[in-house]
């Protein structure tokens, strides 16, 4: 008996062609594909008919050449090994003016998506006017070999959000930057914005964009509540198992430093082979796991184990299910333990058993 973090392939695929529909997508799959794994789903999404990816990680950029020698993969952070970028044939992301005129040279034959800052203020041009700027400059520039301006995009920082008027204007800002580059007669392959809540949010990827640059949504959570459970569906299960169910009474004080204390006599207590040392957030130790179906509320998080109250129905080697598609990341997400990809970072793949169905 051991934790174990299983992924159903085919719920995995299936739910890619949910989230894909008709439109083109993206795949964001830095930080190993959300720790799904980078060949799992570079392949899955392969298959899915996805064939442009995007990573902030050019270790990963190289991994995701050689599992896909014809896809356009797109490296959102800006990085220095101008060389590796090149052979890979790997588009990089332009962020900031300084960076386009102190690397005209290493930039050679390297193909930028010029960056909007936005409200997020981690990288990208700061202006229309700074944008303008590379365009100009790189028009008149009549060297024989220069670096390749083929697209255009910007990350929302406040998609996600529904109850701060921040996405309304970082969206307007920057459709307004697009409109104004297109009526102004520059073109671009590519011209992508939008993350998982945006592109649910629009409806689909918004005009004059070739794509969405979409994650949590194609890893099976969804990111925001109003979105119906059956049209983003999680395809990971993280589960441990019942060691013993052992009887405490009403004033015992069980776990370390007074963790929980019984309220009654005869509380039944899972122990439980699965812990923050796995992965489990203290903040998702609130809530419940499910067993046998049912839910039950979780007691004390240790490191290996946790203590789990349940009834006369649990024994030991019962399943304990800390996640699945019935218990599902996104809705520890709106109950306010993290992020969908906070809790899937959290998990710990060395000590879990790591199984693909
Ligand atoms: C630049 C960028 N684009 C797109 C995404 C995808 O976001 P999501 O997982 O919410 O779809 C991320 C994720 O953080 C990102 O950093």
């Amino acid at each position: 008996m051991t934790a174990i973090w299983s992924v159903d392939t085919e719920r995995f695929y299936n739910n890619a062609l949910k989230v894909i529909q008709n439109n083109q997508l993206m795949a964001v799959v830095k930080n190993n594909a959300y720790h799904y794994g980078l060949e799992f789903a570079v392949n899955q999404f392969l298959e899915a008919g996805i064939n442009t990816f995007s990573t902030t990680s050019l270790r990963e950029a190289i991994r995701i050449r050689q599992l896909a020698p014809n896809a356009t993969i797109f490296l959102m952070n800006a990085v220095y090994e101008f060389d590796k970028v090149r052979d890979n044939q790997i588009q990089m992301t332009l962020p900031s003016l300084a960076f386009y005129y102190q690397h005209l040279e290493d930039l050679k034959g390297i193909e930028v998506h010029l960056e909007y800052e936005n409200l997020l203020h981690r990288s990208g041009l700061k202006t229309i006017d700074e944008i303008r700027e590379v365009l100009i400059h790189h028009r008149n520039d009549k060297s024989n070999e220069k670096v390749h301006i083929t697209g255009l995009w910007t990350h929302f920082g406040y998609a996600d959000e529904f109850d701060v008027p921040e996405y309304d204007i970082e969206r307007k800002a920057w459709l307004t930057v697009v409109k104004n580059l297109l009526d102004e007669g520059y073109q671009f392959d590519m011209i992508h914005a939008q993350n998982s809540a945006s592109y649910y949010r629009e409806h689909g990827v918004f005009e004059n964009h070739t794509h969405a640059r979409v994650g949590i949504a194609l890893y099976g959570s969804r990111p925001y509540a109003t979105i119906d459970e059956k049209s983003i569906e999680q395809a990971l299960t993280v589960k441990g198992n019942v060691i013993q169910v052992r009887e405490v009474n009403e004033g015992d004080y069980c776990g370390y430093s007074f963790a929980f204390e019984a309220t009654h006599n005869h509380t039944q207590l899972a122990v439980v082979d699965i812990g923050y040392g796995d992965g489990i957030l203290k903040s998702r130790a609130k809530h419940e796991a499910l067993i046998n179906g049912k839910r039950y509320p979780i007691r004390a998080l240790m490191m290996s184990h946790m203590f789990v109250e349940v009834d006369h129905h649990v024994h030991a080697q019962d399943e304990v299910l800390l996640y699945n598609n019935d218990i599902r990341i996104d809705e520890f997400t709106f109950k306010g333990v993290g992020a969908n990809s906070e809790q899937l970072s959290a998990m710990n793949h060395d000590s879990l058993i790591k199984e693909y169905r």
